[in-house]
């Protein structure tokens, strides 16, 4: 397995949390940059990529200028590798939207000889204009906070030793494109002019000059990171489309080794591979910035609950209902699956 073979390599840096040879789990890593991070304590500010998203962000607002500025200087300065930068503006409905796009090269270079190939992660930084202080904590706070701890795990296995890691995700098949959406919200109603103003206009742009060729997987992180209640006593992430199932297996095996692992405080699953219905009816059910990218034919694998959140689309989307726990297990599940995947078919 590829990733474990990442771990011996640097053994130094990180050591598995799994050590029965099935899987890895870049365990130290993790315990050290997790609790500091992705931290609800209001106390922890330093380093924390989840808390400066406790606030609207409402699309041309200040607070998003805020936030784009923190997500940029994250990438710029806080990184340690050259990831490209791409600021993607422009007006539509009376509003300024700001995709932002990063990438980082890690592909071999022999790899792909038709250009390079990209795993492609998103989710969506801006929130509802309506109800007026609406915060979007699980829509979608903690998925961008997830895809900016994702990036750092990544540049860092990538900084650390590059000739080692020629054999792994440096040598590997796949480079890695991270997105934060701007304008997924309707600003009104929810129609297919009215919403997906991002992601429509990124792969209107990715169609014509070719980039959505480059891309191998578009995964897309929506709803995530939200406490379960009585109502919904777990999370059920379902295989939406066919065309990535694989995808949903492996991470769902990834899953599989980490709930396995003692140190989780988690012990259900939210995958569930053998749970095709969604799958086999081979159509789009939740609309989401993944639409225009899936009718350009890019395989997707869309990790969103369903049934949504209760405080889905209500002023009670706040960090309250955040499970730092929660959202903490995705990052160290995409993290993993991050390295998996970018290495290309075993
Ligand atoms: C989020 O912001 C609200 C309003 O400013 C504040 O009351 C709350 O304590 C903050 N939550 C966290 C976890 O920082
Ligand atoms: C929050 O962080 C502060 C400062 O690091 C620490 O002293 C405190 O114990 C933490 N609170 C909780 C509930 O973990
Ligand atoms: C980043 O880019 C600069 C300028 O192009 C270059 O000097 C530097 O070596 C690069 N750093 C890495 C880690 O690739
Ligand atoms: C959009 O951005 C332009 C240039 O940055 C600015 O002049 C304009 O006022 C903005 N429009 C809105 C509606 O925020
Ligand atoms: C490269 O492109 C050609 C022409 O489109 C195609 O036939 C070939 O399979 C491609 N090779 C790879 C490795 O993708
Ligand atoms: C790895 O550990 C898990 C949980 O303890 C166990 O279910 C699984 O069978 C083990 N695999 C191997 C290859 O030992
Ligand atoms: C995607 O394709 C469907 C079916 O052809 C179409 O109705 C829809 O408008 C398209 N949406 C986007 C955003 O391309
Ligand atoms: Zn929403």
């Amino acid at each position: 397995m590829q990733a474990f073979q990442l771990v011996v390599l640097l053994s130094v840096f990180v050591r598995c949390c799994l050590c029965n040879g099935t899987l890895s789990l870049f365990g130290d890593y993790h315990r050290e940059h997790l609790p500091v991070q992705l931290s609800l304590n209001e106390s922890q500010e330093d380093g924390n990529l989840l808390l400066p998203f406790n606030t609207t962000r409402v699309s041309g607002s200040p607070e998003a200028l805020g936030i784009q500025q923190f997500i940029l200087d994250h990438f710029t300065t806080g990184l340690q590798n050259n990831w490209t930068v791409e600021q993607d503006n422009f007006q539509e409905n009376g509003y300024n939207f700001t995709n932002l796009v990063f990438t980082l090269d890690t592909a071999r270079s022999d790899a792909n000889k038709n250009g390079t190939k990209y795993i492609l992660f998103a989710a969506h930084y801006d929130t509802l204009v309506n109800p007026a202080g609406f915060i979007g904590a699980v829509d979608s706070a903690a998925s961008c906070a997830i895809l900016m701890y994702l990036a750092q795990f990544l540049d860092t296995l990538a900084y650390e030793d590059r000739e080692l890691l020629q054999q792994t995700i440096l040598g590997g098949e796949y480079g890695v494109k991270i997105v934060f959406f701007d304008g997924e919200e309707a600003i009104e109603e929810w129609t297919a002019t009215d919403s997906i103003y991002g992601s429509r206009h990124l792969a209107a742009q990715w169609l014509e000059d070719g980039t959505m060729e480059q891309i191998e997987l578009f995964v897309l992180l929506d709803l995530l990171g939200g406490a379960t209640t009585k109502q919904v006593p777990r999370w059920k992430i379902k295989s939406y489309y066919k065309e990535a199932h694989r995808h949903y297996q492996q991470l769902s095996k990834i899953e599989d080794a980490y709930l396995a692992d003692p140190a989780t405080p988690f012990s259900k699953k939210e995958l569930f591979p053998s749970d095709v219905l969604y799958m086999m009816m081979g159509r789009v059910l939740i609309e989401d910035d993944h639409v225009p990218f899936y009718n350009a034919s890019v395989p997707i694998l869309h990790l969103i609950p369903f049934p949504f959140p209760e405080t889905w689309h209500t002023i009670g989307d706040t960090f309250d209902t955040l499970d730092e726990a929660e959202i903490q297990r995705w990052a160290v599940l995409l993290s993993e699956f991050a390295v998996d995947t970018m290495a290309g078919p075993q």
